[in-house]
């Protein structure tokens, strides 16, 4: 006979088990949702300030890449989006959501020849 509480257990962790998959399956079709024009215009709006966003420009900050560049960094092609965050540290204004960094990493992806 089970007893009801290694029962209980069972189920419980089933249904965090199923939970874990669906956040896994929100974040994968978010990943996939990413939309690079969408990214464009974000960039335009929010990088542009420092960043050269296009292939053609230069960068109105000098330390700051241009895009162009952070495309074909062996950096970027392995963190993607996470990169966005990390080489900001002193800019506390900052915040990209999961969903903005994700449009704007496709949109450097789509640079990269
Ligand atoms: C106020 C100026 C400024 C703004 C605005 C800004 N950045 Fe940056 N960014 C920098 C500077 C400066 C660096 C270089 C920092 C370093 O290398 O440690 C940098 C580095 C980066 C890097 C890393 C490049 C690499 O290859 O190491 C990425 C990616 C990046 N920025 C993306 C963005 C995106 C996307 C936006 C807009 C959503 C943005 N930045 C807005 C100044 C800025």
């Amino acid at each position: 006979m089970v007893r009801p509480s290694v029962l209980y257990a069972s189920v419980l962790s089933g249904a965090a088990f199923i939970l874990a998959l669906s956040a896994f399956a929100a974040l994968a079709a978010a990943a996939l949702a990413a939309d690079a024009e969408r990214g464009a215009q974000f960039a335009r709006r929010a990088c542009l300030v420092c960043h050269a966003v296009s292939a053609r420009q230069v960068s109105p900050d000098p330390n700051a890449p241009p895009f162009g560049v952070v495309a074909g960094s062996r950096q970027f092609r392995a963190q993607g989006a996470r990169l966005l965050w990390e080489k900001h540290p002193r800019m506390p204004n900052f915040a990209l959501t999961g969903d903005e960094a994700a449009d704007v990493a496709a949109y450097i992806k789509s640079l990269a020849k």
